[in-house]
């Protein structure tokens, strides 16, 4: 079957529901997801949305704070863009119905997370990206010019590719005219046409065993972006989130916001001693590389499986205040953390890198745009800064649907591109391959690409990965698709390229720390 739209949109969280919401005012739009509507990780965010509000607080001072966090790798006109365009953006999203904390007086309740000089992040509870969700979800369902098809997941872009042409690298004026779409409880494949084709699809994080991430974050868009040759960067920089919930046998990990640790909770090892000040002069609030890093070094040094960070110091009332839903999840197994110190671990939690884009949020590959963590528009450098990405997100959408806004009626369907081809393929009773694969791929990249790497580790986990590769693509090439299988095959992708660019990278930097390039003391801190 073929569908026709102005505007495919693949990916339902913060980043494609603000582009549709946009770009609906000006033709037809789709939106494509692969699960329930609200399954993305903007659903799971918790300590807000970071922009610049009150005084004293200045651009300045958010652009300094980002570029610090960014370790020197950040693009300075993508950092400007971001934090100038930030209350504008805030402004539509509480115009759509969002709410933000208020304090008795009526202004934002503003919280601070580690390598923020200032208060400055707004905030709904620790809910703060369902209730972003929930607002943007509503407006969408409400927009006669927006269709939204449910559990259809994208399997990859449609380029010169599918006309028989021979697509490189450095093939000129790649163009993207849609995607090839599998109807999860059909089993059917659409050739879904579009003049212009967004990709929202998220992050990563389940290439790793503990992840915050929810399980729709395959790195689909990345991968697809890949396979049609176009360019993907800074892999490398995977951020860990340094206080995730240990609670073995629970994924994803349950997180416990940054916004604590603002609020003045402290890291413990298991015997009671703080022990960030070792590491860095804002101790348990210094930027999250370090943090991670720290916990990482101390369960090495005493072999333990988690530390604690603790808030039982504060006022009681307050704390259930301020973090209702992750009191309550702690509460559930047993945990009161107005007296009891909180067991946490890292978990893998955010891809800085992804699909290179220009400020218009535009991809090397022609009519397809890459938006929000699917994204590298060269905000985070090697280490993002707290929530900075919600924002980044929605500054994108904006930059992105007047751009397309701008050239979509000079743009032609291209309607040559041929039905899926479903000849040779049988139906997959190798599930038990599939899930040993994802959980061998997992393992490497947990074993030997994770918070600290080397030369050894990272050349291991290439090899392990080939043999995974190729099983995969065997089993891919002779099954009818399910969304497992393509999963892996975009993970497996995504394992590939984080260990070529990590490998690539002589140095350690940001999220990026090699046993094999030690850094200087004083660019550590
Ligand atoms: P997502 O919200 O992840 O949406 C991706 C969408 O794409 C989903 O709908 C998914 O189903 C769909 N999709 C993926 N692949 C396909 C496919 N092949 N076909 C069809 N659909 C597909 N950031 C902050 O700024 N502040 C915070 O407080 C914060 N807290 C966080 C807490 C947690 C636990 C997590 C996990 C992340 C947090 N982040 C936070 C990061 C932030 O939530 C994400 O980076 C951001 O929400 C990403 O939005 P997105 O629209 O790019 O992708
Ligand atoms: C958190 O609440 O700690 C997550 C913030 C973020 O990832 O930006």
């Amino acid at each position: 079957m073929n569908i026709e739209t102005d505007y495919l949109v693949i990916g339902s969280g913060i980043a494609g529901l603000c582009y549709a919401l946009k770009v609906a005012e000006h033709g037809r739009v789709l939106i494509v997801t692969k699960g329930d509507i609200s399954e993305t990780n903007t659903d799971y965010a918790q300590g807000g949305i970071a922009s610049v509000t009150y005084e004293p607080d200045d651009f300045e001072t958010h652009i300094h704070d980002t570029l610090v966090c960014g370790a020197g790798q950040c693009d300075l006109a993508a950092v400007e863009q971001v934090v100038k365009n930030a209350p504008a953006r805030i402004k539509e999203l509480i115009g759509w119905g969002a709410k933000f904390d208020k304090d008795k007086k009526g202004r934002y309740e503003l919280a601070r997370e580690g390598g923020h000089t200032y208060h400055r992040i707004l905030h709904h509870k620790d809910i703060t990206g369902h209730e972003i969700e929930r607002t943007l979800v509503r407006q969408v369902k409400r927009h006669r010019n927006i269709e939204i098809l449910e559990h259809h997941f994208a399997v990859d872009l449609l380029t010169q590719h599918h006309l028989g042409q021979l697509v490189k690298k450095n093939t000129p004026d790649i163009t993207c005219f849609g995607a090839y779409v599998l109807n999860l409880k059909k089993h059917e494949v659409y050739t879904v046409l579009a003049k212009v084709t967004v990709l929202a699809t998220g992050g990563v994080g389940n290439i790793y065993h503990t992840t915050t991430n929810p399980s729709v974050a395959t790195g689909d868009g990345i991968a697809m972006v890949h396979r049609a040759k176009g360019v993907v960067k800074n892999m490398e920089f995977i951020q860990f989130h340094p206080t995730s919930l240990y609670h073995p046998g629970e994924r994803p990990s349950f997180l416990i916001s940054e916004a604590m640790r603002g609020f003045g909770a402290v890291l413990r090892t298991q015997d009671g001693k703080e022990f960030m000040h070792k590491y860095h002069p804002m101790g348990s609030l210094a930027p999250r590389d370090i943090v991670a890093r720290g916990i990482d070094n101390e369960l090495k040094i005493s072999g333990e499986e988690y530390v604690y960070l603790d808030i039982t110091h504060k006022n009681h009332r307050d704390v259930i205040d301020h973090f209702p839903n992750i009191y309550e999840k702690c509460l559930s197994i047993g945990i009161d953390l107005t007296k009891d110190m909180i067991p946490v671990v890292p978990a893998a939690h955010y891809c800085c890198g992804g699909v290179a884009v220009d400020l218009n949020g535009c991809s090397s590959i022609r009519h397809l745009y890459a938006l929000g963590e699917t994204s590298c528009t060269g905000l985070h450098g090697a280490n993002r800064l707290a929530s900075n990405s919600l924002i980044e997100a929605a500054v994108y959408a904006h930059a992105a649907a007047e751009h397309s806004m701008s050239i979509i009626d000079s743009i032609e369907l291209q309607k040559d591109i041929p039905a899926w081809d479903y000849e040779g393929t049988t139906i997959p009773d190798e599930m038990a391959l599939i899930t040993q694969n994802y959980k061998e791929m997992q393992q490497i990249m947990s074993n030997y690409v994770g918070i600290v790497r080397s030369n050894v580790r990272l050349e291991r986990a290439k090899r392990r990965l080939e043999i995974i590769y190729k099983e995969a693509e065997e089993l891919y090439l002779k099954s009818t698709l399910s969304q497992h299988l393509c999963e892996l095959r975009n993970l497996i992708a995504i394992s590939y390229l984080i260990i070529k660019h990590a490998t690539a990278r002589k140095e350690s930097v940001g999220l990026h720390y090699s046993l094999d390039y030690p850094p200087l003391k004083h660019e550590e801190k």
